[in-house]
């Protein structure tokens, strides 16, 4: 899997852009080159790397370049000047014979008014994408979009038509056309945008699911800034042309770079983005599973605490203890071993929302652990409701 690298990229279209540089060089404004020229700036000067295998979000208003940014990517548009670089090879320099072999290879694209043909059945549709593969024999394009139409939850529905379909529907099966290529990478501009909430919501999950699933890098633009926050790993904001701001979700949330990238993150729900890893501490100290009973009071009564988290090894997890039932172990000839209570634990990616329903009956910390059980960090009460509350802030 290979990276994507954006240098200095510039698109402008109208007749003999060369002069739009020109002015961009000089520091003139899209809408001067405008009024000076007829040309208009779609991209202006962009630079900035995709990370294999990440899903790249581009969000911006209307007219901000996002289309014209993600068609350079793959030269559907052509790029008026920089470079467009995947790996090792520069797209921007390749031959057509070339370009047709990356595009064809290397990327597939799903649109919002994904226009499939209504002669054709779902299966039909599906292929479409491998038709233009002719190393590709009959038997195996079916059994790729079959596997694809199974991917995106449409097992059974092959043979039917496009307007048999409902909307969401129909949009996975533009997503199996892209997916039956098994591409590196898939260009996704604002597929889900003309679905109502539920579906799209739905679109999202299982695009995760996908995700997760298949090795791929994702470049996807939408209008819904709770559908960036969702499904990026990093956001790039556009402005005129000009990537603005790009960062992951708490990035661009907590530390925007102007008034612009401000504006669009204003009304987000801190609970919904922060995470346990985001909030939890570092644990004052814990026990050890081979820890003596006299050595648990001890750590306790030094910290100050009226329980501790106990780890097997260096940190797995095991549970907590309570100074309560120390107190009286000694007596019974108890092993530390017997005193270990299971508590709740937390995942390391659980939102503060999620958390504070976790948390609201808890006496002591939540511990997070990962999918090893190994313990991360703990989270207290006090932290949840204190970034609840900085929720305007
Ligand atoms: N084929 C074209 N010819 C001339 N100008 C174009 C062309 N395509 C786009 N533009 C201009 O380039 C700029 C960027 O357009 P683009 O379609 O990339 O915006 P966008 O961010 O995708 O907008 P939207 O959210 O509405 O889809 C706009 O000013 C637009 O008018
Ligand atoms: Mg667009």
């Amino acid at each position: 899997m290979e990276k994507i690298q954006v240098k200095n990229l510039v698109k402008i279209f109208g007749d003999n852009p060369k002069r739009g540089l020109k002015l961009l060089e000089k520091g003139h404004t899209k809408e001067e080159i405008l009024a000076e020229t007829g040309l208009t700036v779609g991209v202006n000067d962009v630079s900035f790397d995709i990370n294999a295998n990440e899903i790249f979000v581009i969000m911006g208003l209307s007219g901000s370049g996002k289309s014209t940014l993600l068609r350079c990517l793959n030269r559907l548009i052509e790029p008026t000047s920089g470079e467009v670089k995947l790996g090792d090879s520069n797209i921007t320099s390749l031959d057509k014979k070339e370009l047709r072999d990356v595009r064809k290879h290397k990327f597939g694209m799903v649109f919002q008014n994904f226009a499939l043909f209504p002669q054709r059945t779902i299966l039909e549709n599906t292929e479409f994408g491998l038709e233009v593969h002719d190393d590709i024999t009959e038997e195996n394009r079916k059994e790729k979009s079959l596997d694809a139409l199974e991917k995106v939850g449409l097992k059974g529905w092959e043979d039917k038509y496009p307007d048999e379909l409902s909307g969401g529907m129909q949009q996975r099966v533009g997503l199996a056309r892209a997916l039956a290529v098994d591409p590196d990478i898939l260009l996704m501009d604002e597929p889900f945008s003309a679905l109502d909430p539920l579906i799209k919501r739905e679109m999202q999950d299982q695009l995760l699911d996908l995700y997760e699933e298949l090795n791929k890098t994702i470049v996807f633009i939408t209008h819904d800034l709770d559908e960036a926050l969702k499904l990026g790993d990093r956001i790039a904001i556009m402005k005129d042309g000009e990537v603005v701001q790009v960062g992951t979700a708490e990035e661009i949330l907590t530390d925007a770079k102007n008034d612009y990238v401000r504006e669009f993150v204003q009304n987000v729900n801190r609970s919904q983005i922060l995470t346990a890893e985001d909030i939890m501490i570092k644990p004052e100290d814990l026990l050890y599973e081979n820890d003596g009973i006299k050595t648990a009071k001890y750590k306790m009564k030094r910290n100050g605490l009226s329980s501790m988290f106990t780890v097997k090894g260096k940190r797995k997890y095991r549970g907590i203890i309570r100074l309560e039932n120390l107190i009286d172990a000694k007596k019974e000839k108890k092993d530390i071993k017997d005193l270990i209570e299971n508590t709740k634990t937390a995942r390391p990616d659980e939102t503060l929302d999620e958390l504070f329903g976790d948390m609201a009956d808890l006496d002591v910390p939540l511990p997070v652990v990962d999918k090893d059980n190994n313990l991360l960090g703990i989270i207290v009460k006090g932290t949840v409701l204190s970034n609840l509350a900085g929720e305007d802030d």
